[in-house]
């Protein structure tokens, strides 16, 4: 029988070092397991690096230890009975090797296999966490960057769904700013009739905002105007408040389209939200001493930084920081969040690094990062041409998103038709394909990378069949899907059925690949680092090349157990596809 298993692999076999760890040394109060892969497979599946810590603190206070091989040992001989390891060694200084009982992989893949993925995912400490992500801004373009922001957010908002964690996707659109005069004021002027007019009269926003923007600074009457049309929009005048929704409007149905071709789910809270809730959040700031006047504005004074965080401009308007403690302060108390993260380019930093230091002063999150809430920055690098520079189109403006997404899936589409799908497939199936492979190729190049790095947007590489590439992997997916087919048998009929034998060298690898699966997903979410995962699934995908070509499939007299590794890894394969955004495809 299996024990009642909850956790990766990592958590469970760091359960039973920690009971070892009480029995061995009890001396040693709040020792944390330290447990990790080990490097090289020769020694085992896990180590247990504790030993030389634990020597550092109780050397020549315990008989029983002459050096911190002799703890290994013990660490060894009162880890626990389990069916969980096959056998144990201890090595130089302690570290103890931890060999996987085969069978109990076995047993747990099968177990996967049988109740779906959920039952392997790391337990984790948090419960509810917002994810702020995406986030243009209304009428300027939303660029590369917030798509990356799209890409990035999407992902680790999936991964801690998969973990169990309530997730608040929020976009946190600018949709409150100085621009809103000049955008409004141009609306009246343009179209005099704009409440009657379809939105669609006003066309593209980004040539509307460039227009308004020209006659702004040509103007100064129009200046003027603008700046008395934002007292008016932010004092609620229904007029003005009118044009403003319908301004949004546009800009929101252009977001919308990109959201549903990436299938991104999130729910709009913008700026605009959190603006009834920021005097009350200055009063309490002001209530513990921490605004100060300088230059005839209102700031805070943070550790780290020579300047202040400027929360209340010098003509008494809010701000950027203003608004983000407000929606900070909203999301601690009326959403009860204890992780918040926030997704956008690392130029940020120092905004995020200053008001999460001004809400820490205010006790609103606590001294201990380790402690709950918790917030973080999560900084990407900037998207870069193939020249290097900026990523912009010919003609130096902003690459529109929805004109990348066409390229991708049309480039993949033609890569099809060389194939000769058009003919076999329907034209449904040919569109969901290019759109799968184009929309998972834009997703996978951004996500394999580090994100803290810039990185480049290439089109040629990011659908390279060969390459570590979103294209390369949906191949090697429906590649599997394809062998368990052809096999002709009833794939669903063998998961209760059959058995599940790690005979060979290869196939033991790629068990154990599979199975820690949970642990790549806690490893991305501890450094909200999604490239974690993108290695995984790219050195899963090349375990099962190795296997493949060294086992025979069908026909073999392992044709059922193989089968059903082949129906595991296609499984993990398709959960890390949808942790990554990704769409899998069945057949290509
Ligand atoms: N709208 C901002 C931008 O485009 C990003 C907002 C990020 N979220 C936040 N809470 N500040 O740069």
């Amino acid at each position: 029988a299996l024990d009642v298993q909850v956790g990766s692999v990592r958590q469970q076999v760091a359960k039973l070092v920690k009971e070892s760890l009480n029995a061995t040394v009890p001396e040693v109060a709040d020792v944390e397991p330290l447990v990790s892969a080990c490097n090289n497979a020769k020694n085992g599946d896990y180590q247990c690096n504790n030993a030389m810590g634990i020597w550092a603190k109780i050397k020549g206070k315990d008989a029983r230890f002459k050096n911190p091989n002799a703890i290994g040992q013990e660490l060894a001989r009162n880890l626990p009975e389990s069916a969980v390891v096959e056998s144990t060694s201890v090595a130089g200084p302690g570290f103890l090797n931890v060999v996987l009982s085969t069978l109990w992989i076995e047993q747990k893949i099968h177990q996967m296999l049988k109740h779906g993925v959920s039952c392997w995912a790391p337990v984790l400490t948090v419960e509810r966490a917002v994810v702020d992500f995406s986030s243009p801004n209304i009428a300027k373009e939303m660029h590369v960057g917030h798509l990356r922001s799209t890409i990035i957010g999407d992902s680790i908002a999936s991964m801690l769904e998969y973990c169990n964690v309530t997730v608040l996707r929020r976009n946190h659109v600018g949709d409150w700013g100085t621009q809103f005069g000049m955008l409004i004021e141009y609306l009246f002027e343009e179209f005099p009739n704009w409440e009657e007019i379809q939105e669609q009269a006003i066309g593209d926003l980004q040539v509307f905002y460039k227009k308004a923007k020209a006659k702004f600074d040509a103007d100064p009457e129009f200046k003027k105007r603008s700046q008395k049309a934002v007292v008016s929009l932010q004092g609620g005048e229904e007029k003005y408040v009118l044009a403003w929704r319908q301004i949004c409007n546009i800009s929101r149905r252009e977001f919308n389209v990109v959201y549903e071709r990436l299938h991104v789910t999130l729910e709009e809270k913008g700026e605009s939200f959190y603006h009834p809730y920021i005097a009350g959040v200055l009063k309490e700031l002001e209530e513990k001493n921490l605004i100060e006047e300088s230059e005839g504005a209102r700031v805070i004074t943070v550790p780290g930084h020579t300047i202040p965080l400027l929360v209340v401009k010098g003509d008494g308007g809010f701000n950027y920081a203003s608004t983000d403690l407000s929606a900070l302060w909203y999301r601690l108390n009326e959403e009860a969040a204890q992780w918040i993260i926030y997704v956008t380019d690392v130029g940020q930093s120092q905004h995020f690094d200053m008001f999460f230091k001004a809400a820490k002063r205010a006790g609103w999150l606590p001294e201990d990062e380790s402690k709950y809430p918790k917030v973080k920055h999560v900084g990407f690098g900037l998207v870069l041409g193939t020249d290097g520079k900026r990523f912009r189109t010919r003609s130096s403006e902003v690459v529109r998103l929805v004109d990348l997404l066409d390229e991708a899936k049309s480039r993949s589409k033609q890569g099809l038709v060389d194939r000769g799908r058009e003919g076999e497939w329907t034209p449904e199936e040919l569109e969901d394909a290019s759109e799968a492979l184009g929309y998972g190729a834009i997703k996978y190049a951004d996500l394999k990378n580090n994100r803290t790095t810039n990185y480049t947007f290439n089109f040629d590489q990011m659908l390279d069949i060969r390459g570590n590439t979103a294209v390369y992997l949906l191949y090697a997916h429906a590649r599997i899907c394809s062998i368990i087919r052809k096999s002709g048998k009833d794939i669903e009929e063998l998961k209760q059925t059959g058995t599940l034998k790690l005979s060979h060298p290869s196939e033991r690898q790629l068990g154990l690949q599979l199975v820690r699966f949970g642990e790549f997903v806690e490893d991305a979410l501890t450094d909200l680092l999604p490239n974690t995962l993108c290695e995984y699934l790219y050195s899963l995908s090349g375990m099962f090349t190795e296997f493949y070509t060294i086992c025979k499939v069908i026909n073999s007299e392992e044709e059922t157990s193989r089968l059903l590794l082949c129906e595991a890894t296609a499984t993990i394969m398709r959960e890390c596809f949808k942790l990554l955004g990704i769409t899998p495809l069945y057949r290509l």
